[in-house]
């Protein structure tokens, strides 16, 4: 593990030595994130609540990983600081991890919100943190590899801009993923850290797995131009975008990866 900085890239790698770490990486759109990371020859710490799952992955992409409960603010940060130590710095983090338990406004329990937003936005907030100090130092050391300053990349959803009924708590901390992201982008940029989030569509993955019918799906599909609903790597090829040189001179955004379903 580590940076690799003293020979070229292979033809091709965008993210060649970098070290990245990915939360909520053990399946659906995280493990996507980190397959393309790792093909693209970035250091990777895996990090997720599902033990069996994300070292599994990480065995199979030869990298590392951590388990820990992301609601758990302290384990968090501590988790977060390990990983980087593990990689001997750090140049990428993606804040992917989320969770969606449906319930109307009406119904929902105070624990099912308070949940949502530690998952969804607190530890967003306390990776950050961690990562932006270190990067912080690490850019005024001239040790980031890349050249192009730290990334910290969030993932919103279209719910965050528009919002869908049994929702509420989910859209509302993605609202919040988008001005947390806004402001760290203000704070962090004189420091040569670009901080974008990602707001997915529908994206066919476990999450609304339990309640997706051919109905719901043809219903959704019918609301992109595109006429289909999204997959991980749909997804991951926007966070490798922003992960790369490309995105040098962009900041602050919220892209939409939704088929055309959001234009704002
Ligand atoms: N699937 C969609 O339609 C969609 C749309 C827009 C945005 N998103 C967002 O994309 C991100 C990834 O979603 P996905 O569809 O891949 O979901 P998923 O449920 O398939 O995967 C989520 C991952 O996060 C991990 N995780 C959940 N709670 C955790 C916790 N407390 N601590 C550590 N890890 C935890 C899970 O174990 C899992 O590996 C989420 O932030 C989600 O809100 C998804």
């Amino acid at each position: 593990m580590g940076s690799s900085t003293s020979t070229s890239p292979p033809a091709g790698q965008r993210l060649y030595g970098r070290r990245a770490i990915v939360t909520g990486a053990a399946r659906g759109i995280g493990a996507e994130i980190a397959r393309t990371f790792a093909a693209e020859g970035a250091s990777l710490v895996l990090i997720d609540i599902a033990a069996d799952e994300v070292h599994a992955l990480a065995k199979t992409l030869e990298c590392e990983s951590a388990v820990v409960d992301l609601a758990d603010a302290g384990a968090t940060a501590a988790v977060t600081q390990e990983a980087i130590d593990v990689l001997g710095g750090v140049d990428l983090l993606v804040n992917n991890a989320g969770v969606l338990k449906m319930a109307p406004i009406l119904d929902m329990t105070i624990e099912n919100w308070d949940q949502t937003f530690a998952i969804n936005v607190r530890s967003m907030f306390v990776t950050t943190q961690v990562v932006g100090r270190a990067m912080r130092d690490q850019v005024a050391a001239g040790h980031m590899v890349g050249g192009s300053g730290g990334r910290i990349i969030n993932m919103a959803s279209m719910g965050g801009k528009l919002g869908s009924p049994n929702q509420a708590h989910y859209a509302a901390s993605k609202s919040a993923v988008i001005a947390f992201t806004r402001v760290s982008a203000m704070e962090l940029g004189c420091h040569s850290i670009n901080v974008n989030c990602i707001c997915p569509g529908y994206v066919l993955t476990e999450m609304g797995a339990a309640t997706r019918t051919p109905e719901m799906v043809a219903a959704w599909s019918a609301k992109s131009p595109l006429g289909r609903l999204a997959e991980p790597d749909d997804v991951a090829r926007m966070a490798l975008f922003l992960a790369s040189d490309d995105a040098a001179y962009c900041t602050g955004q919220a892209m939409n990866v939704s088929g055309g379903m959001v234009m704002h």
